[in-house]
């Protein structure tokens, strides 16, 4: 399973990368306005600071909504690095920009993806990752894991070689959800990532080793004065 993490903010980058279990990262243009970073010229060096920090896998996400302008602006953000994902939405015209652009060999993440149709969709046009909403179908009550679930079968009873890639992710359990179902990347915001590292009794365990290791020295050093 490999490990995203959905911010554009790059201290949180660095933080989750020197953690060593970082494969890449996504952006959307909201946490882009997060960040305040505006203006193509600033986006495209945030972008590329962002390559500079991970090994591959940077998604930047186009603005454009048009066909002719989504191919513009994708060719223009995977010229910033070969790390670069091109991030199109799920829509008629970001389905053909999609299928142009597996054709050309440039790597997209179809994005706001809700409905096994639109995955099928995503798969067929080429996409290299489909990114499903769990959090935000959870949030209109509906079951955003069991979705993740249905595009696995999906994708499994075709051999469809796009990656799912769970995103809009809450908690850590929806990380534990998705690695039982077999979604092929989570991406996660920091909080979440570093979550998964807690336990009580992890916490206590090590408190009581640390306490009794400080006793028997304590012990040992008494023992080395006497004597
Ligand atoms: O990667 C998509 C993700 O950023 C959406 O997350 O929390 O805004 O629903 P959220």
């Amino acid at each position: 399973m490999k490990f995203f993490i959905d911010t554009a903010n790059l201290n949180e980058i660095k933080e989750a990368y020197d953690l060593g279990v970082l494969d890449g990262v996504t952006t959307n243009p909201s946490l882009m306005a997060k960040e305040g970073i505006a203006g193509k010229e600033k986006v495209m060096a945030h972008y590329k600071a962002i390559c500079n920090i991970v090994d591959n896998n940077v998604s930047a996400e186009v603005i454009a909504t048009d066909f002719e302008g989504i191919i513009k602006e994708g060719k223009e953000l995977a010229k910033i690095d070969d790390k670069i994902v091109v991030k199109v939405p799920m829509i008629k015209d970001g389905i053909k920009a999609i299928k142009k652009f597996s054709s050309e060999g440039i790597r997209t993440n179809c994005t706001l993806v809700f409905s096994p149709g639109q995955a099928i969709l995503a798969a067929k046009a080429g996409a290299s990752y489909l990114s499903p909403f769990i959090g935000r179908l959870d949030d209109i009550s509906q079951d955003g894991l069991e979705f993740i679930a249905q595009v696995r079968l999906i994708y499994d009873n075709y051999g469809f070689g796009t990656e799912i890639l769970a995103a809009s992710i809450r908690h850590s359990m929806h990380v534990i959800k998705c690695a039982e179902i077999g979604a092929d990347v989570v991406t996660c915001p920091l909080s979440v990532i570093t979550a998964l590292l807690n336990h009580p009794l992890t916490d206590s365990g090590l408190a009581k080793f640390l306490a009794d290791h400080k006793k028997l020295t304590r012990k040992n050093s008494r023992f080395k004065i006497r004597n």
